[in-house]
């Protein structure tokens, strides 16, 4: 059994040459406290540098909504507490316009953050009006359009510390254990995956593609160091419109000598429940924030549940499916009703006389509940046609995305699926040598309907096979004459996986579409900045 380092998490980052320091950053001199650090400073005057995320005057109150990036606080503006001009000024000044504010932190349960500033000073540093992201609905379209500026809103910044998270836990985990990081080309020669998603460029006249994978290049590198990862971005043409699919992901992908199929499937679950124990550890406020389900990130630990593909066929074309896709769509009829009742509700209220602020939160409210009206209806509609394919699954084929769903549905940890039919999968995968009739690769399926995060495989090391496997995908065999010579020259069994970081950090926070998972993406038919 391998042991997996599981290295201890400090905060903030760590520079060790022989010592270890935490750097201090100051803007320009100007001594500003944070306001994650701002539960120290209880009783103490401070000054926060900033943007107003939100304000609220009541009569002689002001509540204004401080962010600095790192957290967000309430600011407490009483009249005759600052001069009559300031107070004047802070009533009228729009959202997201930036400032510093000075004041005394009292600790107070119900602020964000639980404690809230005094305001005794504060300085305009940029004036904004019109700011276009209100609290009143948006489409995602607008949203996306808007992204530069969407990226400070809660949710997004959330998401983004998570993923800050996921990236570093990523890093620390392969670096820790053992593995050398080695930077694959992004400009590429060879086919590492499919022919069908190539995103091709001019290279001075030569057709190049961009990177679908560094795997072939990190096959090479694991002759060498041993235990070798990438981790960068990644490009596929994928002509599918799917909440799962960029044309542009990050991925992180391990290649290991001298490693078998379970031997991939324990480091897997080991860099899953690392990471998933980092984001736990070091993100619990942005997982509240996002609602997420806290309970099933801390059952994120191996061992994960291991089922071949011809177990999930089974599954999929038996009663077991059969009888769970039909209580499901008794369940989302339930949920169709309790939604429409809901929205019914809500637009009556609409209707009669209300404050401003209460019409705009049932505006936002109700945007919300139809998009997820929206999903139900999908999911209904689909419903019978998934279970149909299910039924119908013939072997040999491989696992289409409403099949993964269902597996993933049927479960509450993440599903190894191992061994897929060998006329369904890449070249590059070994044959289990007691059946050819399938290879020795697995997919990782995140529970609850997210479906795939990870792919992988033993490689095929013999060197005839490979020329035979090349060949019999149509691919030209002259190309890939670098990548058959770790065949001649000392091969070992080896074998490694791809982990898209984009649909983890979906899966982790509940997220329905990847593309709420990178700062700006990129989609079959939109790239919108
Ligand atoms: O299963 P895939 O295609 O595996 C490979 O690329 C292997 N060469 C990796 C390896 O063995 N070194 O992709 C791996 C993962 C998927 O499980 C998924 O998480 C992610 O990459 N992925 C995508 N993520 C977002 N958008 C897409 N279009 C993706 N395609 C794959």
């Amino acid at each position: 059994m391998v042991k997996y380092l599981a290295p201890s998490f400090t905060g903030g980052s760590r520079f060790t040459w022989g010592l270890s320091f935490r750097w201090d950053y100051r803007v320009q001199k100007m001594k500003h406290t944070t306001i994650d650090s701002l539960r120290k400073f209880e009783g103490k005057e401070v000054t926060l540098a900033g943007w107003l995320y939100q304000s609220r005057a009541s009569g002689k109150i002001q509540f204004l909504i401080v962010r600095d990036g790192t957290g967000l606080c309430q600011c407490v503006v009483e009249q005759g507490k600052v001069p009559d001009e300031l107070f004047d000024q802070l009533k009228h000044l729009g959202q997201e316009s930036s400032l510093t504010v000075t004041g005394t932190i009292r600790a107070d349960q119900r602020s964000v953050g639980g404690c809230e500033l005094v305001l005794s000073d504060a300085q305009i540093i940029c004036p904004a009006e019109g700011y276009p992201i209100t609290r009143k609905p948006h489409g995602v379209d607008f949203l996306l359009k808007n992204r530069h500026l969407h990226l400070r809103s809660q949710r997004q910044w959330c998401i983004g510390k998570i993923r800050h998270t996921v990236v570093d836990a990523i890093r620390r985990f392969f670096n820790d254990n053992g593995f050398t990081l080695i930077d694959t080309p992004i400009f590429t020669t060879i086919i590492g995956e499919d022919q069908q998603t190539l995103f091709e460029v001019d290279y001075f006249g030569r057709p190049l593609h961009l990177t679908q994978t560094g795997q072939l290049y990190l096959e090479s590198a694991a002759m060498s160091f041993g235990k070798v990862y990438c981790f960068g971005p990644t490009f596929r043409a994928e002509k599918s419109k799917t909440r799962r699919h960029l044309t542009e992901f990050w991925m992180v992908e391990p290649e290991v000598a001298f490693i078998d199929l379970d031997g991939l499937l324990e480091l897997a679950e080991n860099l899953v429940a690392f990471i998933a124990a980092a984001v736990l550890q070091q993100n619990r406020s942005q997982f509240e924030t996002l609602s997420a389900d806290i309970a099933a990130l801390e059952r994120i630990k191996p061992p994960f549940y291991r089922l071949t593909y011809t177990q999930a066929v089974e599954i999929l074309t038996g009663p077991k499916t059969r009888d769970f896709l039909a209580q499901q769509l008794k369940d989302l009829q339930n949920q169709k009703q309790q939604l429409e009742n809901k929205i019914a509700a809500l637009e009556e209220e609409q209707k009669g006389q209300i404050k401003q602020w209460k019409r705009d939160k049932n505006a936002a409210e109700l945007i919300e509940l139809n998009s997820e009206l929206d999903e139900v209806h999908t999911r209904i509609e689909n419903n019978p046609k998934h279970a149909q394919l299910a039924s119908e699954f013939q072997w040999g084929k491989d696992l289409g995305g409403s099949d993964e769903t269902i597996i993933s549905q049927m479960h509450d940890k993440p599903i190894f699926v191992t061994q897929y039919p060998t006329q369904a999968k890449a070249f590059y995968m070994k044959t289990d040598r007691g059946n050819e009739k399938v290879v020795l690769n697995f997919d990782l399926l995140a529970p609850a309907g997210f479906g795939e995060i990870i792919g992988g495989s033993v490689r095929e090391d013999d060197y005839d096979r490979l020329v035979a496997r090349i060949k019999a995908q149509g691919l030209n065999v002259e190309t890939y004459n670098w990548y058959l010579d770790l065949r001649k020259y000392g091969s070992v069994p080896h074998g490694g996986f791809g982990l898209g970081v984009e649909r983890t950090i979906a899966w982790l926070t509940g997220e329905k579409h990847i593309r709420q998972c990178i700062a700006f993406p990129r989609m079959m038919d939109k790239i919108y900045i």
